[in-house]
């Protein structure tokens, strides 16, 4: 789902974040493990303060695994939990109610005290569009997990998932904005295909692609795509289009064609797993 960002659903979603926060005591933050940093929300440890967090690499099936320990040891320094997960497939699925309830010892401790007993955690998922939120819910609630319907005291029509008798979670995901004003991330978010394309033309966004890959991953392209190197992103993008016999009229290089087929290949893992940033230089 791509989601084009406007003053007003801006406004709303942070409305629905500040209403939604005040029922939890967890939030579980997915972030794209390709970009960790470029794919959250600046305003989330405000609008998240006093709670329990929990962030998740997502997608880290299409990341750098060296790379997704690295970010995982960065943020577990800040204070996070984390764990890496590949929502699609799975993976890391599995560890996660435990890890929630280690995230939530304390908040746990604290009711112990005050004699309530019993009470489930209760978290939400939140992160920008397209990090896969639905995906994970799926994957963590799977088939098997009644709805709890409403509850007294919630806005009529929110929806617990009851995970295990300890943990509820909020059945829609919390949508968060991400860091518009950057154009590094801007970039970022745009080469994973979080963003519209539309900040910049295909072959723009392609090779700029060119340029970040021929910088972090020299060869990649070279062997994917069976070409000669170039310091002109521009011709690699022709290179690719040679290739890949992608002709306009018959005969004429089309070059967009190539250049789609390149970010497409890149958002599908079909380069390899590739992280566009690292812990290392923040
Ligand atoms: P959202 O709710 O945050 O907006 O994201 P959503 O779950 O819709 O996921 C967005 C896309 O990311 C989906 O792909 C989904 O399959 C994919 N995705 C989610 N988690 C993972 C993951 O851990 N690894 C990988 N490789 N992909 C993941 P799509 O192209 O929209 O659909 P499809 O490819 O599943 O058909």
């Amino acid at each position: 789902m791509h989601f084009q960002w406007y003053p007003g659903h801006m406004t709303k979603a942070r409305r629905m974040m500040q209403e939604n926060i005040k029922l939890i005591d967890l939030i579980i933050e997915l972030v794209d493990a390709r970009v960790p940093l470029s794919s959250r929300n600046p305003d989330i440890d405000e609008l998240g303060k006093n709670k329990a967090r929990l962030i998740l690499l997502n997608k880290a099936d299409l990341a750098e695994d060296r790379r997704n320990d690295e970010w995982m040891e960065y943020f577990k320094k800040q204070g996070y939990s984390v764990v890496k997960v590949n929502s699609k497939k799975g993976g890391g699925i599995k560890s996660i109610q435990s890890v929630i309830q280690e995230a939530c010892k304390e908040k746990m401790e604290r009711d112990r005290k005050r004699g309530i007993l019993n009470r489930p955690v209760r978290a939400m998922v939140v992160g920008i569009p397209n990090v896969g939120k639905s995906t994970f819910i799926n994957a963590l609630a799977g088939k098997a997990c009644a709805k709890t319907g409403n509850k007294p005291g919630v806005t009529k029509g929110k929806q617990w998932i009851r995970l295990n008798k300890n943990v509820e979670l909020l059945d829609t995901p919390g949508i968060l904005w991400p860091k518009f004003e950057d154009q590094t991330v801007g970039l970022r978010l745009a080469f994973i295909g979080s963003i519209k394309d539309e900040i910049l033309q295909t072959e723009e966004l392609a090779s700029e692609l060119v340029k970040f890959l021929n910088q972090s991953y020299p060869g990649v392209l070279e062997e994917k795509y069976t070409i000669e190197s170039s310091e002109d992103n521009y011709e690699v993008l022709r290179r690719i289009a040679e290739s890949r016999h992608c002709l306009v009229r018959g005969s004429e290089l089309d070059v967009e064609k190539a250049a789609a087929i390149l970010l497409d290949d890149f958002r599908n893992g079909r380069l390899g797993r590739l992280t566009l940033e690292l812990p290392e230089e923040n």
